[in-house]
């Protein structure tokens, strides 16, 4: 994706990975630990969603926040297994919600074991999150969390009400993201600003920089979508269409496009119709909708970064910085 800040290079998550390396094994180490149940069904699911990787993006952000404080240690590490249990936990529901069939480049828990163990194993990461996260004893973490999941249920919820209506428009769509995804990436910095004894405005900016980071995050991810190809992105293209979900590309094409085309595209939200997916790129196309997307994206991870200007500079604050360019240059 084109970065509006050209005189910087785009990062390479590897690079920023590295920095965080340590913390982060042990947070994986954690969180094998944490899965165990003696329930088998339990195991074999959540082994196979987490051994499949993911990006870990939500637990780096959160160590990457802790250390541009100064704070490194066993409760960072503790509430980064946390959120990515909880991120775990939202892709097992969504995938049954989006009757998707591949993520991570793997066939879809649902896929393999259907709705009703997905969603119940789901529960069980939900659960054992806040398991982990009371051990800590701190009101103010159990206020973030909870306030967190909640909202990401109501996110989930609200998006739902829009299934299939051609009438979303930009605003609506963004009061969805908010919720199903920025809040997350806001409250993983939140509590990584709390675990360094930060004061109040400092909380303030690391929650909005991963608040702003989030939309550009989801953002990118729907144009990804609509623009990458299923084994890069280890999804399938053209989920979104299938579920009736109206995201920027097509909102955008949709308020640019002629009278027929447009009442063709609001056909195609209408029926979720997948078969309708070269009429709907090449109208995305027509009307730049990916680089409207893009530019939109760049905007709020900009404004990522500019939250992050009264913290003092060090190779956290400048990697926290590079994963604001990466959200919207990724592939995957
Ligand atoms: C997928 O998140 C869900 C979205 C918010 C778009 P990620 O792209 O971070 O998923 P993994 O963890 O890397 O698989
Ligand atoms: C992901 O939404 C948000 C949550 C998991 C809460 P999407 O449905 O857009 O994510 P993908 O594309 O399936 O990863
Ligand atoms: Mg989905
Ligand atoms: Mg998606």
């Amino acid at each position: 994706m084109q970065s509006t800040t050209p005189t910087l290079p785009v990062p390479d998550l590897v690079a920023i990975q590295s920095l965080a390396r340590e913390d982060m094994a042990a947070v994986d180490a954690l969180i094998r630990r944490r899965l165990a149940s003696d329930v088998v069904l339990i195991n074999q699911v959540s082994e196979y969603i987490i051994g499949a990787g993911g990006k870990r993006l939500r637990p780096m952000l959160l160590l990457l926040a802790a250390g541009a404080l100064g704070h490194r240690g066993p409760d960072a590490h503790q509430l980064a297994a946390v959120v990515e249990f909880i991120h775990t936990a939202t892709l097992l529901h969504d995938d049954v919600v989006d009757e998707s069939n591949l993520r991570r480049g793997r066939k879809t828990a649902n896929a393999v074991w259907g709705n009703a163990a997905s969603v119940l194993v789901g529960d069980f990461l939900y659960s054992r999150s806040f398991q982990l996260m009371v051990e800590l004893e701190r009101m103010a973490v159990m206020q973030i969390l909870a306030d967190t999941t909640n909202q990401i249920a109501e996110g989930e919820v609200l998006q739902l009400l829009h299934v299939r209506n051609p009438d979303t428009d930009e605003a609506a769509y963004l009061r969805v993201i908010e919720r199903k995804t920025a809040v997350l990436f806001a409250a993983a910095t939140r509590l990584g600003a709390l675990l360094s004894g930060a004061d109040e405005a400092t909380c303030d900016a690391l929650h909005d920089y991963g608040l702003n980071l989030g939309y550009a995050f989801q953002i990118a991810d729907d144009v990804l979508d609509y623009a990458s190809d299923a084994q890069t992105l280890g999804k399938n293209l053209g989920d979104d269409l299938a579920e009736g979900k109206a995201t920027l590309p097509l909102i955008h094409a949709i308020s640019h496009s002629d009278e027929s085309t447009c009442a063709r595209l609001r056909h195609a939200i209408e029926h979720g119709d997948t078969g309708a997916l070269p009429e709907v790129l090449a109208a995305i196309h027509a009307t730049g909708g990916l680089d409207y997307s893009r530019r939109r994206a760049s905007e709020y991870a900009q404004a990522a970064e500019r939250a992050l200007d009264g913290i003092a500079d060090n190779d956290y604050t400048m990697a926290l910085r590079g994963l604001a360019r990466y959200a919207v240059s990724r592939d995957h």
